[in-house]
């Protein structure tokens, strides 16, 4: 074999061995127990409804829990000038997050850390941004009510808490509904 056949050879082997560890992933995700959101970041659709809806109070503390590369963060801090706390337990949604932040100029105001969010003290935060599967802020749902802080306002992206109804809902252009406020 020459040459260039050892090199396809190895970019094929490469780009099989590839599918078969991102199909085995997305198996071990789909039978955890937890259903824990996977890595997705926020889509600009739904940040933009959110900067034109949203009245945030600049220098209030917002967490995300679970936030992946820190995306919607990045968001929050350009928009509404809050500080921001983030945890999530994907080490490599983290330190791509410390990559763009260092790419996009954030180093400085970043708190990142591989933590579990249910091991953070939720009653320190003003904001607490979701952007979750049904089933995993159903898991959390009792957790978050419980020790958030009195007057904090949850938003959570695209999907709902289960037991709880939202004070305010952000529909989309097709009144489709996006975003949900809730409160204690
Ligand atoms: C759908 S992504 C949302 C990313 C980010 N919040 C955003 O909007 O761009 C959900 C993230 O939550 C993280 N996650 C799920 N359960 C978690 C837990 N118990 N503790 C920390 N992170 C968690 C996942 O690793 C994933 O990166």
């Amino acid at each position: 074999m020459n040459f260039f056949a050892y090199f396809l050879l190895l970019i094929i082997l490469i780009v099989f061995g590839l599918n078969i560890w991102l199909i085995s992933l997305f198996f071990v995700w789909l039978f955890r127990k937890d259903k824990a959101a996977p890595y997705v970041w926020s889509f600009r659709k739904e940040l933009l409804l959110m900067k034109e809806n949203l009245h945030l109070e600049k220098g209030k503390k917002l967490v995300d829990l679970g936030c992946g590369d820190g995306k919607a963060l990045r968001f929050f801090v350009k928009t509404f000038g809050i500080q921001w706390f983030w945890y999530d337990i994907n080490i490599f949604a983290i330190t791509l997050g410390k990559a763009f932040n260092r790419w996009f100029g954030f180093r400085k105001s970043v708190f990142l850390e591989k933590k579990n969010f249910m091991n953070v003290d939720l009653s320190t935060f003003d904001y607490i941004y979701v952007y979750l599967l049904p089933a995993q802020l159903a898991f959390i749902e009792d957790w978050v009510w419980n020790n958030m802080k009195k007057d904090a306002i949850i938003i959570a992206n695209s999907f709902q808490f289960k037991n709880h109804v939202p004070f305010e809902v952000t529909k989309d252009k097709k009144g489709k509904w996006c975003i949900f406020l809730y409160k204690k």
